[in-house]
């Protein structure tokens, strides 16, 4: 239970467990979140002497529902399943099943995978549970980690997996399996990971890992660096609120051993000569949800300086539409997780084109930097709360220090150019922290408009995807209607929308250089307010030009123009944050979200 508390970020939906105990297999499942699971089985706990499955769920077929929840068994009881990911084909798997007699008492697709595994069994006759995963697995198409357990097999847990993640956490007479080293962190910090493809015979004593067709396969075991005192709340009510709180800290570790004192990158797991970034000749980003928003920060960087095309798409759309890439295309995925499904299949359709692919990731061990070429780590340490908050920092550092040393290697600017942005990065962590420190009042303006039931968000520049951000943040945590608008297309239309008293946040532009964008934004300001908006306004320091038209001001320190979405975020998310507790939400576990999802 502890595992699967540590596990609720990627679903909570419904939750459930399955014990094998005197040869007898006990479910327990409940819908809603885990809680209530723990409160079924304070009543009737289940003797749990032996081995065991648990399982939280982000629904996809079926509602959620305790009938929906996880494990699934076969009409005899004989054999538990859980899973995640989608079985594509499972109409026409279900439909076989039931011809055959079978019947089924939930929507899912994963009961057909319970069923397919007792009726090979049964075929097979020999209960070898592995062997049958494998001739189940390679019927199936889709995505899945599988788990499962065979009451004839009372010490063996057996898993598979196909695009989904699963890693196995190795202790002393004891062994784990879990989709994210999270689960298990607290009885050991040893993992294996595995590969595409393949399958896992787990028994106290012994770990087995062969591919589908049950030769003995090749796995990468790694030791975790954090522990589980990082995964805990450390005396805040919420993980986001620690999460927040951390990002000073966790911008520091993304610097750490990156940046010389003479302003020398070192990216060593980037894995790229630097000949093949010479011949670079595009940039694609891809990403979902808050790492598309830095995705897009970054093209602003790396274009002015790399002087490189570079494209940025969420990852979803990608592959669908026929992208032109070749082998002088250089792809960067962002992904905190490494696992979400649309960015991995738009990672693995780039490198069937031939492009070279960079990972920007956050758990070590994680799919997509496994399959990419190479890859740059953020240090955030583990994020639990749903909602990216240091990690998107720690993204952003990842993308300048990419993009820096793309421009040391091609060196279209000069040196001293660059290095001059390189140790203003370096300084960053502390102007985090100096825009936590006076944080409280968007606190205070937050709760003011917990009735508000639209807010409008604009930015130019890098400031617009801090304003994608800011209203994304917003709608998952507050589930307020919220939207961002490049300031300049505000004529185009959205001023349409702007009435008495609607909160509108700007993001304006630190005044460097000619200041031009900063200029043309106040304006805009000005044009909303004439219109009876109610402006909240994030500036630097000492800004006055925007002191007339601001209704809320909220200051942040003056940082060059490409750096200041580090710190432009931190007020958005702690608004969406603050709005949302106000409202009673859980800001950890916002309604029908997960963490990391890992279907398409
Ligand atoms: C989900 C999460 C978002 C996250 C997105 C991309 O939608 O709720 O917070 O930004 O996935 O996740 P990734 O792990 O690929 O960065």
């Amino acid at each position: 239970m502890d595992g699967l508390a540590r596990l609720e970020y990627r679903g909570y939906d419904s939750a459930g467990i399955a014990v094998l105990s005197d040869g007898r297999l006990q479910t327990e499942k409940r819908a809603g979140k885990l809680a209530n699971l723990r409160a079924a089985l304070d009543h009737n706990a289940p003797a749990a002497d032996g081995i065991g499955i648990g399982h939280t769920r982000w629904a996809t077929h079926g509602p959620p529902t305790d009938v929906n929840a996880h494990p699934h068994v076969d009409h005899d009881n004989r054999v538990a399943v859980i899973h995640n990911g989608i079985i594509e084909n499972f109409a026409a798997l279900r439909l076989e099943l039931e011809e055959r007699g079978c019947k089924f008492t939930s929507e899912t697709d994963t009961e057909v995978t319970a069923h397919l595994l007792a009726a090979e069994l049964h075929d097979r006759g020999d209960n070898d549970l592995a062997a049958a995963l494998r001739s189940v697995c390679r019927r199936l198409e889709g995505a899945f980690t599988l788990v499962a357990m065979f009451a004839e097999e009372p010490d063996l847990v057996v898993a598979a997996r196909r695009n989904s993640p699963l890693v196995v956490g190795r202790g002393e007479g004891e062994n784990f399996l879990a989709s994210d080293v999270a689960a298990f962190i607290a009885h050991t910090r040893d993992a294996v990971e595995l590969g595409q493809d393949q399958v896992v015979e787990l028994r106290a004593d012994s770990v087995t890992i062969t591919d589908y067709d049950g030769n003995p396969a090749e796995v990468r075991e790694y030791h975790v660096d954090w522990d589980a005192s990082a995964a805990e709340k450390g005396g805040y009510e919420y993980f986001m609120l620690k999460e927040i709180v951390e990002q000073p800290r966790a911008v520091a570790d993304t610097l750490l051993g990156r940046v010389g004192v003479d302003g020398t990158l070192t990216l060593d797991e980037m894995r790229l000569a630097p000949s093949e970034l010479r011949d670079v000749e595009k940039i694609v980003i891809i990403a979902a949800g808050t790492s598309f928003h830095a995705g897009m920060i970054a093209k602003y960087a790396i274009e002015h300086w790399c002087r490189v095309p570079c494209e940025v798409e969420v990852a979803s759309e990608f592959r669908y539409r026929d992208p032109i890439l070749n082998r002088q295309t250089l792809v960067i995925a962002i992904s905190q997780s490494g696992e979400s499904m649309d960015t991995l299949m738009a990672v693995r359709y780039a490198r069937e084109q031939r492009a070279r692919v960079l990972a920007i990731c956050n758990v070590n061990g994680s799919t997509i930097p496994r399959e990419s070429d190479g890859v740059l780590y953020t240090h955030a340490g583990p994020e639990v709360g749903v909602a990216a908050t240091k990690t998107f920092l720690t993204q952003l550092v990842a993308c300048y220090l990419v993009g820096l040393y793309l421009a040391q290697v091609r060196t279209v600017k000069f040196g001293d150019e660059i290095n001059a942005v390189i140790a203003q990065l370096a300084n960053m962590p502390e102007q985090v922290e100096n825009v936590l420190a006076t944080i409280d009042p968007v606190r205070q303006l937050a709760r003011s408009l917990s009735d508000a039931s639209t807010v409008l968000f604009l930015g130019r520049h890098v400031g617009y995807p801090v304003a994608l951000e800011g209203a994304l943040k917003l709608k998952e945590l507050a589930y307020m209607h919220a939207e961002a608008f490049a300031a300049g297309e505000l004529k185009h239309g959205p001023i349409a929308l702007i009435e008495d008293g609607l909160p509108v946040v700007v993001v304006v532009p630190s005044r460097e250089g000619r200041g031009v964008l900063h200029d043309k934004i106040v304006s805009n300001i000005q044009e909303i307010r004439a219109r009876g908006a109610r402006t909240i306004v994030i500036a630097e320091e000492g800004d006055t030009a925007v002191h007339p038209f601001a209704d809320e001001l909220i200051e942040i320190p003056a940082v060059p123009t490409l750096l200041q979405p580090i710190i432009s975020t931190i007020p958005l998310q702690v608004f969406a944050c603050e709005l949302a507790l106000a409202k009673g939400n859980d800001v950890d576990q916002p309604r029908n979200l997960a963490k990391s999802v890992t279907v398409e």
